[in-house]
């Protein structure tokens, strides 16, 4: 804590009441709270910063089908070079999953939940969330919503090139990530922080 400056640490704990402490025993101390958003949301954003500058980058050299590569096999090279550097683990996860390896946990579909519940009842997707689960962990959620690009292959049939699609049947026989609009909620980036990293420095 003590490279953080006051100010940004005010800010911090501000930012932390809007995230909303939930899960089971739910009861986290506001400075926890501050450090598990800080550490949770620069791994997000390193993710999502990664994602977006090397899919474009596929996207551009070889059209979606090539990028398809990138995402069945560079995005978790490149989520794990995240991780390393994070030394947090990091998950994505969604109820309409394309890859069943990033179906829900329990504490997950609880998390999805909850930004469901919130954009149904206000209209607003919530930016992040936080979770504690068990003893030994707290858990980060940001969201992800679909943007234009993203429909060449989580689009209708009609927005998927037949070489994406026969490329996407092979690899997913049972793809639910498909048939998504621009703005629709797409899923969560999930990142795992261990309670000894947070608790020791904080209250
Ligand atoms: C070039 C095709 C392509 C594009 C464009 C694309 N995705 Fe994906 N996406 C995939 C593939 C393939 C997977 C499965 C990866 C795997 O096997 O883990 C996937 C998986 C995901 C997952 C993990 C959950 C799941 O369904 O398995 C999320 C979340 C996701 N994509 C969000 C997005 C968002 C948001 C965008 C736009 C910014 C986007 N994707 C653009 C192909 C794409």
């Amino acid at each position: 804590m003590d490279h953080l400056s006051r100010g940004k640490l005010v800010t911090l704990v501000a930012l932390a009441m809007c995230a909303c402490t939930g899960g089971e025993g739910g009861e986290m101390s506001p400075a926890v709270e501050a450090q598990v958003v800080e550490a949770g949301a620069a791994a997000a954003d390193a993710l999502k910063g990664i994602l977006i500058t090397n899919l474009t980058g596929a996207m551009q050299q070889g059209g979606p089908a090539s990028a398809i590569e990138f995402c069945s096999t560079s995005a978790g090279a490149l989520m794990a070079g995240v991780e390393a550097d994070q030394g947090l683990e990091i998950k994505r996860t969604t109820t309409r999953y394309r890859n069943p390896a990033n179906a829900p946990d329990q504490p997950e579909a609880e998390a999805l939940r909850h930004f469901e519940t919130v954009l149904a009842e206000t209209g607003e997707l919530p930016g992040e969330w936080v979770q504690k689960v068990g003893r030994g962990e707290y858990r980060y959620y940001q969201s992800l919503s679909v943007a234009p690009p993203c429909l060449k292959c989580h689009g209708t049939s009609e927005e998927i090139d037949p070489a994406v699609q026969a490329i996407l049947d092979e690899r997913y026989p049972d793809d639910l990530a498909m048939d998504y609009a621009v703005g629709d909620f797409r899923g969560l980036i999930r990142v795992s922080i261990p309670a000894d990293r947070v608790e020791a420095t904080g209250g």
